[in-house]
């Protein structure tokens, strides 16, 4: 069977970011609950000139060739922050970065799941035209409200994701194992911008959900946890990954081995926050960019969970021409390069983007200097600006 899977990753966030530590003491909690007991260190703070068809648009733009451009024929974008009940964010991004105009382009939602829905199909019709090519967008801005018990667990960003033939990342395999139900742990209604959540409840889900596919995973493919090098999980705040990853490590005879891992997957998104469909995303460039001790070849368990819920475990194999040093300058160079906010700023930033009341509105753009931005909205539509 020909190898498929991911090709190229790039990975986009807004410029500015809060201190978790500092976000503790305005909000009179002990910086170690934050710090440790969440596992985040900084927070990802989206001006009202990004959304998620800007954040995607500057992820692809990373990774994209003209040749690639013209040679994708599917745009899938996953994501639980639609800008529109009816147009795809997909089209938009198709637009601004100039891909072919023979290409397929739509949107697709199940919460953090998103994202790896879009990547199976990727991987599914790349099986079948080996020639063509899948770009895979995984953009969210995680939003519960100031001053709430979410508010920690916040943040944003996109992955973007080039799906083929002989893949130079991860070649990902024909097994996974699925398991969903209709549940109330995290929705988000129309009529709002922030996420309605039963936070612990969540918690409690994604672990049993983790353990129904693993267990369902191991009994159809006949493995066991020390065929697996590593595990990424998607990470709506870092400590959650190891929670999961805690109910099955004692399963191992190397369990240091994996917890090692985990640490490495979990570097990027201690500092971005929870960008639901790529949250899974950012920890899988985490792991690939900072494991010292990943081989070409080894096998990485992915566990994506989006709320409401769907679960999947699947697994990849490293690709042999991988390299881990351009990810690495890459994510380092974009992290800190990011500017700090107070929590007055980021508090003001918060309430700033376009209301959901509709009207006319323009930003003031002169401080983002991203590729692409959002200027604004004129007669109900978004006025998107390449820089
Ligand atoms: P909370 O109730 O304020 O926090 O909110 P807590 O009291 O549970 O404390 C958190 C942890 O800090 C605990 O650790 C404490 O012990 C520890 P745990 O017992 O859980 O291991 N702690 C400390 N540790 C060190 N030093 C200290 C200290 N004090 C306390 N001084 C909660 C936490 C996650 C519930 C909240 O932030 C929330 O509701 N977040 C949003 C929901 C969420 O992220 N759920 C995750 C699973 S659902 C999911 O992943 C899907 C999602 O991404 C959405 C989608 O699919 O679209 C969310």
């Amino acid at each position: 069977m020909v190898k498929v899977g991911i090709d190229k990753i790039g990975f986009f966030t807004s410029p500015y970011f809060i201190d978790m530590t500092e976000l503790a003491n305005r909000r009179h909690e002990e910086p170690g609950k934050f710090l440790i007991g969440l596992g985040q260190k900084q927070q990802a703070v989206i001006p009202p000139t990004q959304d998620v068809v800007t954040l995607a648009a500057n992820a692809a733009n990373k990774i994209l060739t003209k040749a690639d451009k013209d040679k994708i024929d599917t745009v899938i974008f996953g994501t639980e922050t639609g800008i529109d009940n009816s147009k795809s964010a997909a089209i938009y991004v198709q637009a601004l970065l100039g891909i072919s105009k023979h290409a397929r382009s739509f949107e697709i939602k199940q919460a953090c799941y998103g994202g790896t829905a879009g990547l199976q199909m990727a991987v599914e019709h790349i099986r079948l035209h080996p020639d063509s090519q899948v770009l895979v967008l995984a953009a969210d801005i995680a939003r519960y409200g100031l001053q709430t018990p979410g508010e920690a667990t916040q943040g944003g960003g996109a992955v973007a994701m080039l799906v083929a033939a002989e893949p130079r990342i991860l070649e990902i395999e024909d097994k996974r194992s699925f398991y969903s139900d209709n549940i109330m742990d995290f929705w988000r209604p129309l009529y709002r911008r922030d996420a309605v959540v039963d936070g612990h409840y969540s918690n409690n889900v994604y672990i049993d959900f983790f353990k129904q596919t693993w267990q369902t995973y191991q009994r159809d493919y006949h493995c066991n946890i020390d065929d697996f090098q590593a595990m990424a999980f998607h990470l709506p705040y870092t400590k959650m990954g190891l929670k999961a990853l805690r109910s099955i490590v004692n399963q191992s005879h190397h369990p240091e081995r994996l917890l090692a891992q985990f640490e490495s997957s979990r570097v990027y998104n201690a500092c971005v926050g929870n960008l639901y469909t790529g949250s899974l995303y950012l920890s899988l460039i985490s792991l690939l960019a900072n494991s010292e001790t990943l081989q070409h070849g080894d096998l990485v368990g992915l566990f994506s969970y989006g709320s409401g819920a769907q679960g999947e475990f699947y697994s990849g194999r490293i690709s042999e021409q991988f390299d881990r040093r351009p990810l690495k300058t890459d994510m380092e160079a974009m992290l800190s390069k990011r500017q700090k906010l107070t929590i007055s700023q980021y508090e003001e930033m918060y309430q700033a983007g376009l209301p959901l009341s509709g009207g006319d509105k323009q930003f003031d753009t002169a401080s983002d200097h991203s590729p692409f931005i959002l200027e604004g909205r004129h007669e109900d539509q978004r006025i998107y600006r390449q820089n």
